[in-house]
Order: structure tokens, then sequence, then C-alpha cells
């Protein structure tokens, strides 16, 4: 039957706040105390698992995000090399496959042309181990053509800015990273550690949301800017590249993202004070670093708004505005700090009068080239 918006005043924010309940349903039996389970992935994971070497991600849109954050999932947790690409590029070149490569496509529709053509392009080669999709729409043509599947249960996504299908994807991907790591070296600590994360993360998303009001506050600083730059670092880097895709998406508003270490090599040239400037800010080991990227941005003028915990220890002053994020594991924290960013946008759309649910010329499931 059709999708109502059940008292949310658009689809996009209605979608935003389902997340801890499509979270919580992307994780229901795919976990034990301490492990994730490799069936999750069909019944052929266990062994095909165990012979991945290498791994090739392809997708389009904000599902590419979601792959550029397992990248530092991936390598990090199970010490596989991944590859991510866009899937209009990676189809259109001489691909250079490692033995043993696992392919994975990432899409909310299961429909996205250029994502069902890489698929067909890499089953074509016949140079890859298998084939997995990680997918929002059960018996789409992405699900159906591969090998492995796992559904994200976010539900039908009505809003073309995509929402709960990222976050959902992004817990998959932490899926897939434990289930790699479980199939090379049985049970440890971390295993147990993001386990324990995972199940907490539904609560934290909720003490997320609660941030609605602050950030509907903070948006009234960019209704009247023309451009935006968001920088994040490690697996926040993507987190800030979707940050910004957003805004672009529903406000129309130009924005960029950067990783903080780049700022130097070009972007710092464009900061003054029209250019506010958001930083995805958690705690962890490259804080410092972000921190003293932040005061090359002060220093020049620059309206910062940082997203980060209490532990960051990043005080509030002129032309520092500070978002408090609940405290959580440093592996899930993409996960938590895409919420405010996406708040951001709807609330500089709203302010704005654009068609959040349906930006000018973009679609929903982009199913011709
Ligand atoms: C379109 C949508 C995006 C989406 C992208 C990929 O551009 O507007 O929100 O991220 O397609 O879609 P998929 O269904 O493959 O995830």
């Amino acid at each position: 039957g059709a999708v109502s918006r059940g008292g949310y005043r658009h689809f996009m924010l209605k979608e935003i706040y389902e997340q801890a309940g499509v979270v919580s349903a992307t994780l229901e039996g795919r976990l034990t105390e301490n492990h994730v389970l490799t069936r999750s992935f069909g019944a052929a994971a266990d062994t095909l698992f165990d012979q991945v070497d290498a791994i090739q991600i392809v997708a389009c849109g904000t599902s590419y995000h979601a792959g550029m954050v397992a990248r530092y999932w991936i390598e990090k947790l199970a010490g596989i090399p991944t590859q991510v690409e866009v899937a209009s590029e990676y189809r259109y070149r001489d691909v250079v496959v490692p033995r043993n490569t696992l392919f994975v496509t990432l899409s909310q529709s299961g429909e996205t042309a250029d994502t069902l053509a890489a698929l067909r392009f890499a089953q074509s080669q016949n140079k890859y181990l298998g084939t997995l999709a990680i997918c929002n729409v059960p018996g789409s043509s992405l699900v159906r053509e591969s090998e492995l599947s796992l559904m994200t249960q976010a539900g039908p996504e009505i809003g073309v800015a995509s929402t709960k299908a990222f976050t959902t994807q992004l817990v998959a991907l932490l899926l897939l990273a434990l289930a790699l790591r479980h199939q090379r070296q049985g049970n440890d600590d971390v295993q147990a550690n993001a386990v324990k994360a995972l199940r907490h993360l539904p609560d934290v998303l909720k003490e997320t949301l609660a941030l609605d009001s602050a950030i509907e506050t903070l948006s009234a600083a960019f209704a009247e800017k023309h451009h935006a730059l968001f920088l994040g670092r490690g697996p926040q880097f993507p987190i800030a590249l979707e940050g910004a895709l957003k805004l672009k998406e529903i406000s129309y508003i130009h924005a960029e993202a950067y990783p903080a270490g780049e700022l130097k090599h070009g972007p710092l040239a464009l900061v003054d004070s029209e250019m506010p400037v958001i930083a995805v800010a958690p705690n962890d080991e490259l804080l410092e670093k972000l921190k003293s990227n932040l005061q090359e941005v002060r220093a020049r003028g620059g309206e910062l708004f940082v997203f980060a915990d209490s532990r960051a220890n990043i005080s509030e002053g002129e032309g520092v505005h500070v978002m408090t994020l609940p405290q959580v594991d440093e592996l899930v924290a993409p996960i938590i700090y895409t919420v405010p960013l996406q708040l951001l946008s709807y609330h500089v759309a709203v302010l704005k009068g654009t068609d959040v649910d349906q930006p000018r010329n973009l679609a929903k499931s982009v199913t011709v080239e």
C-alpha cells in the first residue's frame, strides 16, 4: 500500500527518524553474543569468504559513499585489500582483477543502471571469485543476479535524498567486515566489542536525533550562504562527502568535502567569512590533527561548525559552534555522525523552501544511463 508521511512534514524527515528502528531490523538475527553470523550473507558465504583475498566495491551516489566507509572497516578489521569505485567509471575501463576478488555492489534500489551494468560486466569477465549485493529491495535485479546477497531492512525510502538506506548500508558493511574477520581468525575481543557497539546503536541513534532542534537553530546560518566546506578524516571523510552531497541535493547550496589533511592543498584558498566549514570530529587518533586543521580555518575568518563528542574538548567561541554528540565506539562513529548532517541539510532546505522530497533534476532511481 501507499507509504504515508505519518505526521512528518516530509518523507525525508520521517525516514531520518526511522533510523533507530531500521538499523535494529538490519541487525536482527545476524549477531551472536560475540560475532557476526557469516550465513547472513547466504548459505554459500562460508566457503566463499574463506577464499577472499581482495574486494572490489562498486556503487553510485550515496551508496558509493557507504562503500568508501567500508574500505576503512574491511582493511582495518579483516586485512583484505579493498577497492571502491563509482559504477560508471568501473564499467568502462580496463580493470585489473587481483586473484580471489569478491565483487560487491551496493544499492538501495537494486535497479541503478550503471551498478547493474557493472555487475554484468564483472560477471562477463569471469575473473571474480563471486558476487555479493547489499541492497534494500528484495527481488530487485541486482539481488537476483548476484550469487550472495544481504538485505538492508530500511523499508521503502521515498525521499530522493537517501538517508535510512545509507545508515543501514553502513551497518550491513560493518557486518561484512566483521564476518570476514571471523572467517579468518575466529572469535576475539575486537568482534565482541563491535557486537556490543552495534547492539547499542539504535539507542545512540535515538539520542542523536534529540539534537534535532539545536541543529534546526544552527541551520539559519546556512540559508543565505552559497558555498559550504565539509571536512573529515579517516572513515569520517566519506561521511563528510555524504554530508556535502545531502546539502547539494536538497538545498542547492554548493558544497564540497575534503579529507581534512588536504585542506592546505587547495580549499583553504576559498575559506573566508562567507564559507561555513563543517567538521566531523569524533574522538579518535586523528582528532589532534583535525584540530590544527580547524585552527587554519579560524585564522582565515571561516565560521566553524564542529560535530564532536565531549571528549574532543573543542570549545564554543567566536565563530566556533559545537554540536555535542553522544560518546560512541570509534567503529560505529561514522553511522552516528551521519545523522546530524542529514538533519542539517534537511533544515537548511526547509528554510530555503525547496522541494525536499523531490529535488529538482534528480530521480530516486537512475535506471537509464
Ligand atoms: C540516485 C539517488 C541517490 C542514490 C543513487 C544510487 O542518484 O537520487 O539517492 O544514492 O541514485 O541509487 P541506489 O538505488 O543504487 O543506491
